[in-house]
Parts: structure tokens; C-alpha cells; sequence
């Protein structure tokens, strides 16, 4: 038996391969999107590295071996300040999508004067997946290991492809056809393909994101990268050089897209829960409690920064929810709130939200927020801030299982009146039900379909997969408008002559 366990271990080995990822400088959120994929390969006898520069050591990953650059944590974080007045003040705005690419790029700048950054860099790889967004470090990397060993790279987005890289993909969207990140928080929530002014808003959004991140934050990131070595770095170059690129957003419910056999959907599915710690358990467990409302948003939204009306509002509105057991993660200054509502610096989500008794979940509406929403059967209440927010809200409000509070007008009252109609109405409870009976069943686990095509391209490499050629087209080109020039010129010609 041993000998077998042996013989089995050397076949697992000699098909090991190395793989790299890369996330997000600083970013648990990204990490945990990314972290079920790495895991999934590691369990498979890969050997799996996730490399991040951060400000403080982060934990260790089961399976995972970890390489974190440390930062020094900037005084004065200009870029994150901004970033976190635009995520409680504003709307969604294309243009604030600079702010992250400027971390980034900072990030990087401060790597390559560390050992640590250059152990990952020297040594090589069998695939490095990349983080889609913000992440020069990865990007640089993934090129340079493509220049000088051929090796193959994937892009990971954490959310859905944004609009700007599915052209750098020729999987255009029209974006007439949904509503983009930047949708208006206005109420009522609203979009219609068949409105002159919903579509004319997405595709302005979409012009100034293109102007942002496929003009601006290119410019910005490839500078960054050449300061690991001469890389000629452009959106377009990065992408028709990537093997795949693996997407967490569930490919079953959103607005039409135009998809290639390269895009891999690896996010579509559940983990299990645990028992609650005993503390926690024994509060939600009191017998005189309806019900269970479990209230966090994310690592991301940071509540010292919220505006003074959103706290009270809050405070005001769990408070009045007397009947039921109020759990509140929640880091910011300390608040006074009545006994049955419980303010947690970090709670186990997923275990909470798999609670007989938790009957709604108060959300931002991040994507892993809403698959976990989804897996655990819980009707929530959305208050969107910024990316797939505004989206998982309008999602979640025509699907039937939401509704939605908006982060500029909100009041106890309203927050109260929301809280109530899906606490006393069961329709939202059968709506999220039916959701999870579509979600995750599939004829193969999406992660399973993820380490499957992972392998293939580290024994293939990129040549799995159909490309288009329009990805070649400048988009000067691939807008036509070569040939509307010639036209109008032609015309021009004849008319006068
Ligand atoms: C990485 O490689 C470069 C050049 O090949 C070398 O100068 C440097 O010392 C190496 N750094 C580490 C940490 O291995
Ligand atoms: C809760 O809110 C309702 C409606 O605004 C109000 O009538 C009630 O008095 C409040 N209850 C508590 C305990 O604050």
C-alpha cells in the first residue's frame, strides 16, 4: 500500500507544474476571488504561488505558498483617500478608475528595490495568471517570462471583464446593450435597452473608461513596467499574447455577451459551511429572536470614511429591528447600539449566512458577497458603492430576490421600510432559492472546468484556444472608421465635381 501511495505521488509530481499568480497589490478582496482556482490547482499537485505587495503580512493560504513584498504604508495615501471619498460621495465614475493603476504603479516602483520581488522574478514558471486589473507587477512579469522563456500567461478577472479589455479581446459589447459599472445610484433603479437616455449613459461611460484605462492608465502602467527590464507594454500586445482568461462573474445571469471559447468561467460555484463559533451561536440562537440579519460590506468599504447621516441611519435602523438578532461587521469608531445588535470587527460570512436562522443579508453587493448570498439562500438588501455593484443590485431587484437602498438619500426609515418587506414577504426567499438551484448546477464544477483548461494550456500552451482576428485591428480599424473616411471622402469628391 505504501509502495502504491509512493508510485502515485511520483506520477502527481512528474506532472507538476509551477504557477504563478499575481493579485492586486494590498487587496484581500482580490486574493479571496482568486484564492479558490489556486487552491483548487494546488489539491491537484501543483505547486502554487501567489505573489501580492502589501502593507502588512497577510495570514497564510492552505496549499498555497505565499511571496508578499512589503510596502511602506504611505503617510499621506493620497490615492487611497480619494478613492474612499469617491466610494461613499459619488457615483461610479469611469475616470476614478486611475486611482487603483496609480497604487499599482507604485507598488511596483517600490518591488523591484526589494530581493523578495527579484526571487519571484528570476526564477521560471509554467504559467503566470495575472490579476486583470491594476497590477503592473503582474503584467510586467507575465511579459518578461513570455519574452525570455516562452512562458504561457492567463488574466484573472476578479469581476466581469471590463468593457475596455473585451475590445482588446474582440469580444466587443455593444454597450447599448446593459447597464455598465457607472450607472446612475438615482432611484428608482433603472435601465432599459429600449431608452434613448439609459443606452446614450452607457455608452458614454464607456467612452470616458475607454479614455481612462485603455489611454491614460496604459500610458501610466507601461512607464511602471519598464522599470523591470524593456517591455513594450499596450493592452492590446498584453492581451493577444494571453492564453486565457478566467472570469469569476456566473455566466448565467447577466446581460447578453459575446464570449470565445478563451474565456473561462471558473466563479459559478458553492463552499461549504461550518458551525458557528459557540459565542456567536448562542446569540443568534436566542429563542425570543425571529430571525437573523447579518449586515458587512466587504473589505474594501472602509466605515471611518462614512458620512456621518449613513452611520446614524444605520445605528437608528438596526436598532429598531428589536425582535431580531442584528450582526454588524463593522471597524470605525466605536457606536452605541441596543443589545441585540452585536458589532463584530470580522465575521465568519459564510458560515453566518449558511445559519438556519439568518433571514437577510444588508450587502454592498461585491460579487463574492453575491454568490454567497446566492449559495446560502439569503434575500439581501444592496447598497451598492462602486464596479458591479450598482449591477449585482439591479440583478438581484429583477431577479426578486433584493432590493436596494441608496448610499446618498438613505434614512433609518427607508432602511427600516426595506429591512421589513423582505423580512414579512417570502417571495424573496423562493426567488434566491431558485437562483441556487440554476447557479451551480452544472455538468462539471466550474473550478473542475477551470483546472482542466489551466492544465492543458500549461501542456499546450496558448494554442488551446481560438483567437480572433480582430484582435489585431487597431481600433481605428475595427470601428470602421478607415472605411468611413474613405466613403465620406468619395462622396466629398463626387459631390463637388
Ligand atoms: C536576479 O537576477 C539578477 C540578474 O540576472 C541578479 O543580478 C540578481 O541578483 C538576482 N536576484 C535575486 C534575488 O535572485
Ligand atoms: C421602529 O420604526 C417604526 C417605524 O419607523 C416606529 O414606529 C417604531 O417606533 C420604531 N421602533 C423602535 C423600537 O425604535
Amino acid at each position: 500500500m505504501r509502495l502504491l501511495i509512493v508510485i502515485l505521488n511520483f506520477f502527481a509530481l512528474t506532472n507538476a507544474a509551477k504557477i504563478l499568480f499575481v493579485s492586486f497589490t494590498n487587496s484581500k478582496s482580490h486574493i479571496g476571488s482568486m484564492l479558490p482556482l489556486a487552491q483548487a490547482l494546488s489539491k491537484r499537485g501543483h505547486e502554487v504561488t501567489l505573489y501580492v505587495e502589501v502593507y502588512k503580512q497577510l495570514g497564510d493560504f492552505n496549499g498555497i505558498k505565499s511571496h508578499y513584498v512589503i510596502l511602506k504604508e504611505p503617510e499621506d495615501n493620497w490615492a487611497m483617500n480619494t478613492f474612499m471619498d469617491r466610494v461613499w460621495n459619488h457615483e461610479g465614475a469611469p475616470s476614478g478608475m486611475v486611482f487603483p493603476h496609480l497604487i499599482g504603479n507604485e507598488a511596483l516602483s517600490e518591488a523591484v528595490t526589494q530581493d523578495d520581488f527579484w526571487t519571484v522574478a528570476n526564477q521560471t514558471w509554467d504559467l503566470i495568471i495575472s490579476d486583470e486589473v491594476f497590477t503592473p507587477t503582474g503584467y510586467g512579469l507575465a511579459l518578461m517570462h513570455a519574452e525570455r522563456h516562452g512562458t504561457p500567461h492567463a488574466v484573472f478577472s476578479t469581476t466581469d471583464t471590463l468593457h475596455v479589455f473585451t475590445t482588446m479581446l474582440s469580444l466587443n459589447r455593444n454597450p447599448a446593450l446593459g447597464p455598465s459599472y457607472y450607472t446612475s445610484h438615482k432611484e428608482p433603479l433603472y435601465w432599459h435597452a429600449a431608452d434613448f437616455v439609459s443606452r446614450l449613459n452607457s455608452v458614454r461611460s464607456t467612452m470616458v473608461e475607454y479614455a481612462s484605462i485603455g489611454i491614460l492608465s496604459e500610458w501610466l502602467t507601461s512607464r511602471a513596467i519598464n522599470q523591470i527590464g524593456h517591455i513594450d507594454f499596450s493592452w492590446s500586445h498584453y492581451y493577444q499574447t494571453a492564453a486565457l482568461v478566467y472570469v469569476d462573474y456566473p455566466d448565467r445571469f447577466t446581460w447578453p455577451i459575446a464570449n470565445g471559447n478563451d474565456l473561462i468561467f471558473v466563479g459559478s460555484f458553492c463552499t461549504g459551511s461550518k458551525a458557528l463559533p459557540k459565542e456567536l451561536e448562542e446569540f443568534v440562537n436566542d429563542p425570543s429572536s425571529k430571525g437573523t440579519v447579518y449586515v458587512a460590506f466587504g473589505s474594501v468599504v472602509q466605515w471611518p470614511f462614512a458620512p456621518k447621516r449613513v452611520v446614524n441611519a444605520f445605528v437608528d435602523a438596526l436598532n429598531n429591528l428589536t425582535e431580531y438578532r442584528v450582526i454588524w461587521s463593522y471597524k470605525g469608531t466605536p457606536l452605541t447600539v441596543k443589545s441585540h445588535v452585536r458589532l463584530v470587527e470580522w465575521a465568519p460570512q459564510i458560515d453566518l449566512l449558511h445559519h438556519p436562522k439568518t433571514r437577510l443579508f444588508v450587502s454592498h453587493g461585491g460579487l463574492k458577497s453575491l454568490k454567497e448570498a446566492i449559495c446560502s439562500e439569503t434575500p439581501v438588501v444592496y447598497m451598492p458603492f462602486f464596479a458591479e455593484q450598482i449591477r449585482t443590485a439591479m440583478i438581484g431587484k429583477q431577479l426578486g430576490f433584493a432590493e436596494y437602498l441608496n448610499k446618498f438619500t438613505i434614512d433609518a426609515p427607508m432602511m427600516i421600510r426595506r429591512m421589513s418587506k423582505i423580512l414579512t414577504d417570502d417571495s424573496y426567499q423562493h426567488s434566491i432559492s431558485r437562483q441556487k438551484s440554476l447557479f451551480d448546477d452544472r455538468i462539471a464544477s466550474s473550478l473542475q472546468e477551470g483546472v482542466f483548461w489551466t492544465e492543458k494550456v500549461i501542456l499546450q500552451g496558448k494554442t488551446v484556444f481560438f483567437k480572433r482576428s480582430g484582435m489585431k485591428l487597431s481600433w481605428f480599424q475595427f470601428l470602421h472608421l478607415d472605411l468611413f473616411i474613405g466613403m465620406i471622402s468619395i462622396l466629398a469628391i463626387v459631390a463637388r465635381s
